[in-house]
């Protein structure tokens, strides 16, 4: 028996998998065989890595949850309103992600019989899977060798190696040491290793290299921190806009955003582009100045001022909207941007 640090890397990271895997609601125990007779496995896997793109385990949690519940197969899902699953994804952000999700379940349900293909190539031409989705499913889901590589993964192998090109432009490199570095066999633990060793000791900031099971030839172990290189990050842009509160007998003016562009298809408040410039046709003139809200999106931040306006009978209203009762906001399914300026009309109101 080799000494624990000339064990292969993939074995290593195995080992203490087997011993400290997270508990999460979309995984089984290590090294469980896979329920590869039930169709509804690959859907459960495939929901919770589309749900954990650019979003913390924590946030995806409740809405796994909710959805599961709702929606327990990928038929069930293919059959939902596009309104019920916006509105469901509502909060969680990267809207193009649910859009993508429900034509995703329509192309397996309508080309696939209702079963995600097994393969990693039939994975990546449904609707919302790039490279690392559809890796993941094919590895986590259906056991199949695929090199799975996201943030975390870029981390560790960026460390282990002390690869000194900077991010993006490294990214290829990461992606074939990763590859040399993937089992032939439970290449689907050795990826979800990966993403638990980068979350809880691996991490970016503070990482615990006494306890990590590849510390004994990381190239990165003396300068973890100075790894992965990054390119220097340009300042975030901010952007200003308006936003409409339109009331009236305890009803507000909700529209449905257009589908294509930010946050698009999902339900809102009426509000201009966002450039703090032109008006846009069919938006009212003044109204009440009623504060603002800042909200910060991955390329910029944005402060929205709002306009308080009441709706009397006959005044003209943003086209293809919808009255709404505003003590049942909460429900509405807003995004967290508008979300934030119905709390902000409503504070001090009692309910
Ligand atoms: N992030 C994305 N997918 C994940 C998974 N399967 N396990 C842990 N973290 C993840």
């Amino acid at each position: 028996m080799p000494v624990e640090s000339e064990a292969p890397f993939a074995h290593r990271i195995l080992r203490w998998f087997d011993a400290h895997a997270r508990a999460l609601p979309w995984r089984l125990p290590p090294g469980e065989p896979l329920p590869l007779d039930d169709p509804d496995w690959p859907y459960r896997v495939w929901l919770s890595e589309i749900m954990l793109q650019q979003t913390t385990v924590a946030a995806v949690k409740p809405y796994y949850a909710a959805f599961l519940a709702r929606w327990p197969s990928v038929v069930a899902l293919a059959g939902a309103a596009d309104s019920d699953v916006m509105a469901a994804w509502a909060g969680l952000g990267y809207y193009a992600r649910a859009r993508n999700l429900l034509a995703c379940a329509r192309a397996v349900r309508d080309q696939h019989e209702g079963r995600f293909p097994a393969q990693e190539a039939a994975l990546r031409a449904l609707p919302g899977l790039g490279a690392y989705t559809a890796a993941a499913v094919a590895a986590i889901a259906f056991g199949q060798r695929a090199v799975v590589v996201d943030g975390n993964v870029e981390r560790v192998v960026a460390r282990h190696h002390a690869v000194d090109a900077p991010l993006p432009g490294a990214k290829p490199q990461l992606r074939a040491l990763t590859d040399k570095l993937t089992p032939d066999h439970r290449a689907g633990d050795f990826a979800q290793a990966m993403m638990d060793l980068g979350a809880t000791i691996c991490t970016p900031r503070s990482p615990a290299c006494g306890i990590c099971p590849v510390a004994a030839d990381c190239a990165g172990r003396l300068d973890p921190t100075g790894f992965p290189v990054k390119a220097p990050k340009k300042a975030r842009p901010e952007r200003q806009g308006l936003v409409w509160w339109m009331e009236r007998n305890g009803q507000v003016w909700l529209v449905r955003r257009p589908e294509t562009g930010m946050l698009g298809g999902m339900l809102a408040l009426p509000s201009d582009d966002w450039d703090g410039g032109a008006r846009v046709a069919g938006l009212p003139e003044g109204g009440e100045e009623a504060g603002s809200i800042r909200h910060v999106f991955t390329h910029f931040g944005l402060t929205l001022e709002i306009r308080a306006v009441e709706a009397a009978p006959g005044c003209t209203l943003p086209e293809g909207g919808q009255w709404w009762p505003v003590r049942k906001i909460a429900q509405a399914g807003l995004p967290s941007l508008f979300a934030k300026v119905a709390a902000e009309m409503l504070k001090g109101r009692t309910p």
